[in-house]
């Protein structure tokens, strides 16, 4: 596996890796990588002859109260896994690279209206900017045929797809965006580079996520009504020791807007909770 830190590195390696007319699968990421990265690059193994992963810790998607420091950063770690899995070439810039003069002094930023003020983005204002900025760079630097993103980040996914289709960034050069079903940890939990924030008794607990979610899915597939399914998935969250939940929301699927009741449209049941300091996402199709 080759390691690109510069853009002329990158425009080398993948030039290289493009001469025979062969096609590259992009896996972006901020490192610190887990199952459920290792799944993303099996599945751009499968359908591209190059993998490409990124890891950069974007920190224009960090608000100024947040991880961006803490964040774990592993990069030799992170790039023996990836090469363990056949990646071609790992796209690795210094903060510099990406944001000459400083992330503070970079002028543009593409905001996707609609699907980036809710849930997450109420609680995380400016965010999905970041995202969908850094995201739009990196398709331009690697100019990908496809990329594969985690439905793990549901929200970003729809942020992305939007992105990309408003900016024709989908054609020619990603030629689609590929949403890859969540990891989970054995008893539920999905797999996130933050799960290694919480203490043994927080892990333990933070598995009632999936399963009070599971259960409010069947109560709302069996017809029950939203509102206080909703109410009493909190109150199990809250029960088992989460401090707060941002949001536990049915949603429809491709717009993201709040349901009160199942209808025609595929739907998603959308959770964030705090637990010891740590805010975990996740999120479930509700049939
Ligand atoms: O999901 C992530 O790891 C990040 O948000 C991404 C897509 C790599 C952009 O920084």
């Amino acid at each position: 596996m080759q390691t690109a830190t510069t853009l002329e590195m990158l425009r080398t390696h993948v030039g290289k890796l493009r001469a025979g007319g062969e096609t590259i699968g992009l896996v972006p990421t901020m490192g610190a990588l887990h199952e459920g990265h290792l799944t993303l690059v099996r599945r751009a193994r499968e359908a591209c002859d190059h993998v490409v992963a990124s890891i950069f810790v974007n920190p224009t998607q960090f608000g100024p109260n947040e991880d961006l420091d803490a964040y774990p950063r592993q990069l030799e770690q992170d790039a023996a896994m990836l090469e363990a899995e056949g990646c071609a070439l790992l796209w690795a810039p210094p903060v510099e690279e990406m944001y000459p003069g400083g992330p503070q002094n970079f002028v543009t930023s593409i905001r996707v209206s609609g699907v980036s003020e809710g849930l997450c983005g109420a609680s995380r204002p400016g965010h999905f900017d970041g995202v969908a900025t850094v995201v739009c760079k990196l398709f331009n630097q690697v100019l990908p045929d496809t990329a594969f993103f985690g439905e793990k980040d549901f929200q970003q996914l729809a942020v992305i797809r939007a992105m990309a289709r408003d900016l024709d960034l989908a054609r020619p050069h990603v030629r689609s965006i590929i949403g890859v079903p969540t990891v989970r940890e054995p008893d539920g939990l999905a797999m996130s580079s933050r799960n290694r924030y919480l203490s043994d008794k927080d892990r333990a607990a933070a598995a009632t996520l999936p399963t009070a979610m599971k259960e409010a899915i069947a109560r709302i597939e069996d017809g029950q009504e939203v509102a206080p399914t909703l109410a009493a998935l909190e109150d199990a969250l809250l029960g088992a020791g989460f401090s707060s939940v941002d949001y536990a929301v049915l949603a429809d699927a491709a717009s993201l807007a709040p349901l009160d009741a199942l209808g025609e449209r595929p739907a998603r049941l959308l959770v964030a909770a705090r637990i010891g300091g740590t805010r975990l996402i996740d999120n479930m199709a509700v049939n």
